[in-house]
C-alpha cells in the first residue's frame, strides 16, 4: 500500500515538474530574427513588439512552436489556431523589416487591438508559450507611436512641378517608342493605343483587347503619375518601372518578342536616336526599356487645381472643398494616401461587405482568379482579395473602374468604396461633394 501511494506521488511530482518545465523550455526556443534596416526608430520599435508577440500566428513563416506542439492533441488546437490568425492577418519578412509596407486597413486593425489589449486572443493564450500575459504598456505604446507617425507620413502632398531630371535625348526616344505600333506582333498596338495620353493615361474601356480580339482580364490603369506608385500592376508584382516594362513588352497584348524587338532595334532611325541618348552602348532591349520607362516616369500632372488648393491658391469651388473635408473625416484617406492618393499599399476590396457576393448579384460577374489579386503573388491566405490602391488622380478621366472595369459612373464607384470600404451608405449630397473633389484631381501633363 505504501509502496503505491509512493510511486503515486512520485508520478504527481514527475507530472508538475513536467507542467513547470514544459513553458519553461519554451524561453529557451530560439526565435528567428528580422533585422530592420529603414532607419526608422519607431518602427524598429513596433517591428520588435510585432516579432515578440504576434507573428507566431500572425506570419507565414516566422512561427515558433512551443515544445509540446508534439503532442499529437497540442498540435491540432494549435494549427487550428494559427490557421484562424493567419487568415485575420499575415505579415511577411519584408513588411516586418520595413522594405514593404503594411496595408493601412492592417496596421489601424493592429492599433485598435492593442489599444483594446484584445491580442492574442484570450480564448487561445492557454495554449500559447510565451504570449499568455498579453501586451505590456511599453509595447503597447511602441505600438500606437508608430502607427500615428505613420498616418502623419501618408499625408497627401502635390505633385512636383519639376520636370524629369532624364537627359531630353532619352526622353526623346522613348516617347517615339511609346507610339510605336511596330511595338506589337501584328503592327496594330502601341502603348498609346492603351494608355493614351489624352484619356487620363489610360484606355477607357473596362478590359483591353489584344490583336486578334481577346479580351484581357485586368482594367488597363492610368501611366500618368505611376512613377510615384509604389509598387506596378493591380497585384504588385513588380516593383520597378524597368522591370514592369521588360515583362509587360511581351507580356501585354502587344506580345512583342525578343525577335521583333532585335528588328527594330536595326531601324536607323532608332540607331541615331539611340547613340545620341546613350552613346557607347549598343541599342538593344535593355536600353529600349530604358528609354520608355524614363518617358513613362516623365509624365507626369502636376499643377491641378487641388494641388493649387493645397499650396494655397483659390483654386477648389467651395463643394470640392467639401468633398475633400469628407474625403478625410469618412476614412478615404487611410487608403488613398501620399501624393498620388494611392498607390502606397495594399488594400483588401471589401473590408466591411463582400464585394465579389455584391458584384455577382448587380453586374453578372463571377468570381476568377485575377479577382484573388495580390494573393497571386505571396499566397499568404490574408492577401486575398488585396489590390495596390490606385492612385486617384485624373480618376474622373479614366472610368470605368477598378481592377475588373465594371462600374462606369464615378459616382456609383465612390459609393461602392464607402459601402464596402467603410461600412458606410453616403447620401446624394455627400456623394456629389465627393465626386467634385475628385474631379479638381485631373491635372494637365506637361510636354
Ligand atoms: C495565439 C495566436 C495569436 C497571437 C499570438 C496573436 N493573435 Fe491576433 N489573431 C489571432 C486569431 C485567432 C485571430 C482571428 C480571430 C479574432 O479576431 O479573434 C486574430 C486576429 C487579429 C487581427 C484581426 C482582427 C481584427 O479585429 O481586425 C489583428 C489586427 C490581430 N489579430 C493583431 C494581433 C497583434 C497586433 C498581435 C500581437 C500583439 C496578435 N494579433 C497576436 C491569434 C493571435
Ligand atoms: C493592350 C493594352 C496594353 C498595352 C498595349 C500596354 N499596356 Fe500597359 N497596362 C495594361 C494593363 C491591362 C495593365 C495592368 C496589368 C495588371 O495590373 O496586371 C498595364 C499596366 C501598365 C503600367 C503599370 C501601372 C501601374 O501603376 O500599375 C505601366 C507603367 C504601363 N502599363 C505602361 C505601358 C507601356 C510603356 C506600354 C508600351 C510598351 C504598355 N503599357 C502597353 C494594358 C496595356
Ligand atoms: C480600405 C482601403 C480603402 C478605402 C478606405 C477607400 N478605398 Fe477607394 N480603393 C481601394 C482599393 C483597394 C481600390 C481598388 C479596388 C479594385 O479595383 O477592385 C480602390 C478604388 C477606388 C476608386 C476607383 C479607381 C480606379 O481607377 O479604378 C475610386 C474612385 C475610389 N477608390 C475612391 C474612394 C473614395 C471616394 C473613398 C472614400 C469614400 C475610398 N475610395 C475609400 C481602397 C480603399
Amino acid at each position: 500500500m505504501a509502496l503505491i501511494k509512493r510511486l503515486a506521488s512520485i508520478f504527481l511530482l514527475s507530472l508538475l515538474i513536467l507542467a513547470l518545465a514544459l513553458p519553461l523550455s519554451n524561453y529557451l526556443l530560439q526565435r528567428a530574427r528580422v533585422k530592420t534596416n529603414n532607419g526608422d526608430l519607431q518602427f524598429q520599435a513596433f517591428s520588435e513588439v510585432l516579432q515578440n508577440s504576434c507573428v507566431d500566428c500572425h506570419s507565414a513563416d516566422l512561427t515558433v512552436y512551443p515544445v509540446y506542439y508534439q503532442l499529437p492533441a497540442a498540435r491540432t488546437v494549435i494549427d487550428r489556431d494559427i490557421e484562424i490568425g493567419r487568415a485575420a492577418l499575415c505579415l511577411n519578412r519584408d513588411q516586418l523589416r520595413g522594405t514593404e509596407p503594411i496595408a493601412m486597413a492592417d496596421l489601424m486593425a493592429i492599433a485598435r487591438t492593442v489599444n483594446e489589449g484584445s491580442m492574442p486572443p484570450a480564448n487561445y493564450r492557454a495554449l500559447h508559450w510565451n504570449v499568455a500575459g498579453g501586451v505590456s504598456p511599453h509595447d503597447k505604446l511602441a505600438i500606437l507611436n508608430y502607427v500615428k507617425s505613420k498616418n502623419v507620413q501618408l499625408e497627401v502632398k502635390p505633385i512636383s512641378v519639376e520636370r524629369s531630371m532624364e537627359s531630353p535625348q532619352k526622353l526623346k526616344l522613348g516617347a517615339k517608342l511609346y507610339v510605336d505600333k511596330r511595338l506589337s506582333s501584328k503592327n496594330s498596338l502601341s502603348c498609346a493605343s492603351c494608355h493614351n495620353l489624352e484619356k487620363g493615361g489610360a484606355d477607357g474601356l473596362p478590359f483591353p483587347s489584344s490583336e486578334d480580339g481577346r479580351k484581357g482580364r485586368l482594367n488597363t490603369p492610368s501611366v500618368f503619375n505611376s512613377r510615384h506608385n509604389f509598387r506596378y500592376f493591380w497585384d504588385g508584382r513588380f516593383d520597378n518601372l524597368n522591370a514592369l516594362l521588360a515583362g509587360h513588352l511581351e507580356d501585354s497584348a502587344l506580345e512583342c518578342s525578343d525577335a521583333l524587338i532585335a528588328k527594330l532595334c536595326r531601324d536607323p532611325e532608332y540607331i541615331e536616336l539611340a547613340s545620341q541618348a546613350y552613346p557607347d552602348k549598343p541599342f538593344g532591349k535593355e536600353l529600349m526599356v530604358d528609354s520608355l520607362a524614363a518617358y513613362v516616369g516623365s509624365l507626369t500632372t502636376p499643377s491641378c487645381k487641388f494641388d493649387r488648393y493645397l499650396k494655397g491658391e483659390r483654386a477648389l469651388p467651395a463643394k470640392a472643398i467639401a468633398g475633400w473635408r469628407l474625403f478625410q473625416e469618412k476614412g478615404c484617406v487611410t487608403c488613398h494616401s501620399g501624393v498620388n492618393l494611392g498607390g502606397m499599399s495594399f488594400e483588401k476590396m471589401g473590408l466591411k461587405a463582400d464585394y465579389f457576393a455584391y458584384r455577382l448579384e448587380k453586374h453578372q460577374i463571377a468570381e476568377s482568379d485575377v479577382d484573388a489579386g495580390r494573393f497571386n503573388v505571396t499566397k499568404v491566405p490574408s492577401d486575398r482579395g488585396k489590390f495596390k490602391v490606385p492612385s486617384l488622380r485624373n480618376v474622373a478621366l479614366t472610368s470605368p473602374y477598378f481592377h475588373d472595369g465594371s462600374v462606369k459612373d464615378l459616382a456609383e464607384a465612390v459609393q461602392v468604396m464607402s459601402e464596402f470600404q467603410l461600412g458606410e451608405k453616403l447620401s446624394d449630397k455627400e456623394t456629389e461633394e465627393l465626386v467634385e473633389f475628385l474631379k479638381s484631381l485631373s491635372g494637365t501633363h506637361r510636354k
